[in-house]
């Protein structure tokens, strides 16, 4: 059929034709948020999934509804190989500035300006553009220490979307990435949001593998936040992704054909739009039949082995790679990281610092005490169709 009218959209954050089986956490996500603008409380969130799960999209639909509530949205991504400082100083000041047009709000925003000033210099933050006329604030969020001095932003910020009405709404993706001291300062500046009663929240997304938090942090991440598993989507939901795009373009498909496709993709939100995108190119006309999922399962694993997993396989490192082979090598996860050692003839204490790197690079999680499993759905069958060992 017609590529170019072609409704699924396979890719890192885009926007699905169906936002399939996710009513409970947007419709949660859209609670809190009408709640906190209105001075009530409700808890932050952290939305928490393998690869490809949909946690970017969710983050997206986050940020539209907060909008469409009087909140001013900010979405950053924390880096890899980047502080959190200087990835949140723009989003800050946005906001601040944002603020700052609005008679109600304008007193209170270019006090958090001036404070921004102070956390700029603390952080070392390089100024790209600097504010004509604003002077730092001393002794307001330059102490150097991020708990404190994030926790005093957050509250300059609240203080002025409250003058205004209004909210902030911060959205981080890949939280994964962060830090220990930089979560734990995110997670103690939302409690002083919460203790304040200021409308600005925090909604993050990541792999199921956060940092360990302590102390203060940890007690409060607990409390103030809710962590909403986003998995592979049910039976139902899984035929809803492919069905209803393709029905708003009058094409139907066998039934046969879409248990086929659920049973390729294990209804994984990433999979399910690289099948139905292959299926419908494949595909002469309406109905989509059985064996062009055959075909299209081809086409789909080839671009999913040339891309999606190619790209991670290729962070790793020879010795990482034989440690993710091992673990391929034992079936479907999730794996016992002393099954792995013995599979590598070696003590499981000796492969500590290789697990935890693989780790570090988000390709495996561990889901519970001695066992680790990958982030990336199917990647064990990815490692098992290109075997190389
Ligand atoms: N509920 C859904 N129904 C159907 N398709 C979805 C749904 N959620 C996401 N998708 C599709 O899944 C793909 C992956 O979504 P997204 O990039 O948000 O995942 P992610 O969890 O952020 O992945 P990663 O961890 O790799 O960043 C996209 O192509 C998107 O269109
Ligand atoms: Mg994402």
């Amino acid at each position: 059929m017609d590529p170019v009218a072609n409704p699924f959209s396979p890719g890192a954050g885009s926007r699905p034709p169906e936002l399939a089986g996710r009513e409970d956490v947007v419709g949660a996500a859209e609670i809190a948020l009408k709640r906190v603008i209105i001075g009530k409380s409700a808890q932050s969130q952290i939305f928490l999934g393998l690869r490809g799960t949909g946690k970017t999209v969710l983050l997206n639909e986050v940020l539209e509804i907060a909008e469409r509530e009087g909140y001013i949205a900010a979405f950053i991504e924390a880096p890899e190989n980047k502080s959190l400082t200087e990835m949140i100083y723009p989003a800050m000041r946005q906001v601040l500035r944002k603020l700052s047009g609005l008679e109600k709000a304008k007193y209170m925003a270019t006090k958090g300006l001036k404070a921004l000033r102070g956390f700029a210099s603390a952080f070392k933050i390089s100024l790209g553009d600097i504010e004509i006329g604003v002077e730092p604030d001393p002794g307001v969020a330059d102490s150097g220490n991020l708990e404190v001095d994030l926790g005093e932003m957050f509250e300059a910020i609240g203080r002025a979307a409250k003058a205004a009405d209004k909210g902030w709404v911060l959205l981080i993706d890949e939280v994964q990435y962060l830090e220990t001291n930089e979560l734990a300062a995110v997670i103690v500046a939302v409690h002083r949001m919460s203790q304040r009663n200021l409308p600005v929240m925090v909604f993050a997304g990541g792999l199921p593998q956060i940092a360990k938090l302590s102390g203060d942090a940890k007690s409060y991440a607990e409390r103030l936040f809710v962590y909403p598993k986003i998995g592979a989507l049910d039976e139902i939901a899984a035929r809803d992704a492919i069905l209803k795009p393709l029905a708003a373009e009058n094409v139907q498909i066998e039934s046969q054909a879409i248990e086929r496709i659920n049973e390729k993709t294990g209804g994984y939100p990433f999979f399910l739009q690289e099948w139905g995108h292959h299926a419908w190119n494949v595909a002469d006309g309406s109905p989509i039949e059985t064996d062009d999922i055959d075909l299209a399962t081809k086409r789909a694993l080839a671009r999913l082995d040339e891309g999606f997993f190619r790209v991670r396989f290729d962070k790793l490192t020879n010795a990482e790679v034989e440690y993710v082979e091992a673990m391929a090598s034992l079936g479907k996860g999730p794996y016992k990281v002393n099954d792995v050692a013995k599979v590598l003839q070696k003590q499981p204490k000796s492969l500590g610092p290789r697990r935890a790197s693989i780790i570090t690079k988000g390709m495996i999680y561990s889901p519970s005490y001695g066992e680790i499993d990958f982030t990336v759905p199917l990647f064990d069958d990815f490692l098992r169709r290109n075997k190389l060992w």
